[in-house]
């Protein structure tokens, strides 16, 4: 896999080279010395202790190269912004139209015939009565709004949410954070947030039948467990929502516009209609930040129901024109590459795969997922006393390691980038590209068979690494 190590090609011709040349010019490894002592000093410290600290100074399409030329394969897509791939050129041919076209952009007291374009698009695929757009900056913007609009239309502060729910990080979002750990010494929450447990609708409705919740926010497949919402789950907890008076909200920032083989992951259920949808991630195109909350005309008007009152939602940002043209583009790509129908293909190919290999590893619990958004989920083994000890005494140490003894290799030996889906779990989550190919699929598979049949050597370099880890987490010198 060393293949030529290429630099991006940089600036313009003969002119003098400009701030990006020159931060680009220095020793790129610079780079995470800067951060420890200006931007997230534990960051960096996470990064070297598990040797993640490698320099990337090429990204395409899949792939990710470091200084040295080796190639990577990247199944972390920057937390599923990159779902077209890397530098896709037909998103990088609509930014430079726009910059090489000097629009006036965010003029704020007119209106942008790409917002329209944008929300004529997203309404056209969302269907089912969805026919209002309100546009963001990121994920978590959407969240926020989203709660303050089921706020505004129902005259009601509570929102439901599920158990290891993510929905962003901001005050609101981070209200219906379904994990402890992210609320931590943060303060107050916002008043009215209700945990019910996800796939529940028994616990749905004791929650919903109090009649002052706002709204129940749900990710149809959860980022940090990949688990899946049950076949009639959705179209119950509508029936639900509507007869207590409550709005239901997907929120498909993750597993939206095509990852898990539909344009929207409720779409695989044809009678769910929901309320709200939340996108954001894949609309960037993998450039320039954008979000969009789409909604029924009742719920828009109930917010922006006066001239006083039209911008009494709203950010300065919001449908900037590199935004609409990333969201265009890639809506375009989307469509045109057919990359909903691909993403059923590869999930259900990588995911039958992966059972397949997982079957000879006993810490495998399972495989789950939908589309192209699927994890690998680990427990303690049933039979081997040796590995229920081996088991045992890691998670002593430290709940949640093991599956660093499984991305660790998966990146230092077989190149390919990875994550543990969140704290404290041991979920590995994949959230390949749209357009990954099933050569890739089979290197990533060739891997995960390698790499599971490491963690079944006990004692081995693999356990070891991870003890050490372990003992200098608990020691709190990570
Ligand atoms: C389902 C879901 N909702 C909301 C968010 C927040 O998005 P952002 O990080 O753009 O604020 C995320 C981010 O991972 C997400 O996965």
């Amino acid at each position: 896999m060393i293949e030529e190590a290429p630099r991006p090609a940089g600036g313009g011709g003969g002119d003098p080279p400009g701030p990006v040349a020159a931060a680009l010019s220095r020793d790129w490894s610079e780079a995470f010395g800067l951060h420890e002592a200006g931007v997230n000093a534990s960051f960096v410290k996470m990064l070297r202790t598990i040797g993640f600290d490698k320099t990337y100074v090429r990204g395409e399409g899949c792939y990710l190269w470091d200084e040295q030329g080796n190639k990577y394969l990247d199944l972390l897509t920057g937390w599923g912004v990159f779902a077209l791939g890397r530098n896709h050129p037909k998103i990088k041919a609509a930014l430079r139209d726009v910059l090489d076209r000097d629009l006036p952009n965010l003029v704020r007291m007119s209106c942008s015939p790409l917002s329209g374009a944008v929300a004529q698009r997203l309404t056209g695929i969302a269907g089912r009565g969805l026919s209002r757009v309100f546009f963001t900056n990121s994920g978590t913007e959407a969240v926020e709004a989203a709660i303050k609009f089921a706020r505004c239309a129902t005259s009601r502060d509570g929102v439901v949410h599920c158990d290891n729910a993510f929905h962003g990080l901001t005050m609101g979002s981070l209200s219906i954070n379904g994990a402890a750990f992210f609320k931590e010494r943060f303060g107050q929450m916002l008043a009215g947030a209700r945990a019910v447990p996800f796939n529940d609708l028994g616990a749905l409705e004791r929650a919903l039948s109090s009649r002052d919740i706002a709204a129940f926010v749900v990710e149809p497949v959860q980022g940090k467990t990949c688990e899946v919402v049950a076949d009639g789950y959705l179209e119950e907890a509508q029936r639900l929502c509507r007869r207590y008076g409550t709005l239901l909200v997907c929120d498909e920032i993750q597993c939206g516009l095509g990852r898990t083989g539909a344009w929207f992951c409720y779409q695989h259920w044809p009678n769910v209609e929901p309320d709200i949808v939340c996108v954001a991630k894949a609309l960037s195109g993998g450039f320039v930040p954008v979000g969009a909350v789409i909604t029924r005309d009742r719920i828009m008007g109930a917010v922006f129901n006066n001239m006083e009152r039209c911008v009494v939602h709203s950010s300065t940002f919001g449908q900037n024109d590199m935004a609409m043209a990333a969201a265009l583009a890639s809506i375009d790509v989307i469509e045109g590459e057919n990359l909903c129908a691909r993403a059923a293909d590869m999930g259900e190919y990588a995911m039958r795969r992966l059972r397949e290999v997982g079957a000879s590893c006993p810490f495998v619990s399972c495989v789950r997922g939908k589309g192209l958004m699927f994890g690998i989920d680990f427990a303690r083994p049933r039979e081997s006393l040796k590995l229920k000890l081996a088991w045992d005494t890691l998670h002593r140490l430290n709940f949640g390691v093991f599956g660093q003894m499984v991305i660790i290799p998966l990146l230092h030996k077989h190149r390919i980038l990875t994550q543990v889906a969140g704290y404290h779990t041991e979920v590995i989550k994949f959230l390949p590209p749209l357009t990954i190919s099933r050569e890739d699929i089979d290197w990533f598979i060739a891997a995960m068979a390698d790499v599971l049949e490491d963690t079944t050597r006990v004692p081995g370099a693999a356990w070891d690494t991870v003890a050490g880890l372990a003992k200098r987490a608990a020691a709190a010198t990570i």
